[in-house]
Order: C-alpha cells, then sequence, then structure tokens
C-alpha cells in the first residue's frame, strides 16, 4: 500500500543565503509524520553555502539564483515556485528583500525569522546593537513577511539573557539555537489554524 506521509501537508520552499541552521530545523520538522509541510524546494541566491550543501546532501530540490538584476532573479524564483507546487515559503536567514513585484505574484503566505526582539533591531547587526544598548534580553521573532523589513505581525518572540559577559557571536550563538527551536514550533502554529 502506498504510503499517505506528506499527503496532507503544504508544499514549502525555504530561502537561505548560508550556513542553514533554521533551514536544518524546518527540514526534520518537515519529516515528521504530524508536521504540516513537505519541504519542495531551497532557493539560494549563494552556491557554495552549508545550506546548499546540506540540501543536496539531503536530496531537497535545491535553485541557485544569481541576483545580478533583482527582477529577473525574482521571476527565475516564482517560476520555480509555480513548477513545485509551493504554497507556503520560510525565509531562514535570506539575505535579499522581496519586492513589490514577488509580493504581487506569490499570494500564499511567507514568514521569516529575525534575530532580535521586533519591533526593535530590524536589518542587521542585532546582536552588536543590543549590547551596545545595554540590553538585558535580546531574543528572536518569527513574523510574517510584508514588503517593509522586517515589519510583519509576530507569530512567535523569544526573550534571551544578555550576560555582561556576551559578545555579538557568543550572543548570536545562543540566540541561534532558540531560533532553530522556535521556526517549527511557529510553523505548525500558524497552519494548524487552517
Ligand atoms: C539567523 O540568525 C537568522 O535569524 C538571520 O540569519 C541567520 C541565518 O542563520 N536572519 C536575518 O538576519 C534576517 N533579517 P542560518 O543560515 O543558520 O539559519
Amino acid at each position: 500500500m502506498a504510503k499517505s506521509i506528506g499527503k496532507n501537508k503544504l508544499n514549502c520552499a525555504v530561502f537561505i543565503s548560508g550556513r542553514g541552521s533554521n533551514l536544518k530545523s524546518i527540514y526534520n520538522y518537515s519529516k515528521k509524520k504530524n508536521s504540516k509541510i513537505n519541504l519542495n524546494l531551497v532557493i539560494s541566491n549563494k552556491s557554495n553555502v552549508e545550506g546548499v550543501r546540506f540540501a543536496k546532501k539531503n536530496k531537497i530540490r535545491t535553485k541557485i539564483i544569481k541576483y545580478k538584476d533583482k527582477i529577473e532573479a525574482e521571476k527565475k524564483i516564482l517560476f520555480y515556485l509555480k513548477e513545485n507546487n509551493i504554497k507556503f515559503i520560510c525565509l531562514a536567514g535570506f539575505m535579499k528583500i522581496l519586492s513589490k513585484y514577488f509580493f504581487r505574484h506569490f499570494k500564499y503566505k511567507i514568514i521569516n525569522i529575525h534575530p532580535s526582539l521586533l519591533p526593535k533591531y530590524k536589518g542587521i547587526n542585532t546582536h552588536e546593537r543590543a549590547i551596545q544598548n545595554k540590553d538585558q534580553y535580546s531574543g528572536c521573532t518569527v513574523h510574517f513577511v510584508r514588503q517593509q523589513l522586517d515589519s510583519g505581525k509576530p507569530i512567535i518572540k523569544k526573550k534571551v539573557k544578555i550576560f555582561n559577559s556576551d559578545t555579538p557571536e557568543s550572543l548570536a550563538k545562543r540566540i541561534l539555537k532558540v531560533e532553530n527551536r522556535i521556526y517549527p514550533i511557529a510553523i505548525n502554529k500558524i497552519l494548524s489554524k487552517n
């Protein structure tokens, strides 16, 4: 008898630019019997990165999209999304901003993970800024993606204590562990409502 696993799951693409630790945690989640997604496609704007090596090793369809021209790059991405019947996108360390054009053409849910307690510290160098400002806590946020940078509705936020001894690197490492834990929880949360 054919296996029914994966039948009622939403087809998902993960967009990355680098290491791919969040990709790994989404992949591990997708393999669980009760998960809400199939991970059908990885999009990366970089070829020689750990996330791409992980995707290939695990036989996830992977497309490298070079960003010489944003709209041309996005047209290619949209083509692959359609070809793979993708109905949900997780941005996981994807360091490109999606344009209005993209949002006009992809009508389904897009979510992102960001290494700060949004709306604090949008953009880059979040850990440096939290330490410089002597914040007691930083953390991470999984949120819906809108066209304005790091500004969609939050799904899950988790605080992480900042110690006096922290460097941006040590804080990033501790926050990343929390990111990897909450990303699948956030996916499950929003897709359980459907
Ligand atoms: C993560 O810390 C993620 O929150 C951050 O990039 C890292 C990717 O790590 N994303 C952003 O800064 C987006 N604004 P990963 O490649 O190991 O998942």
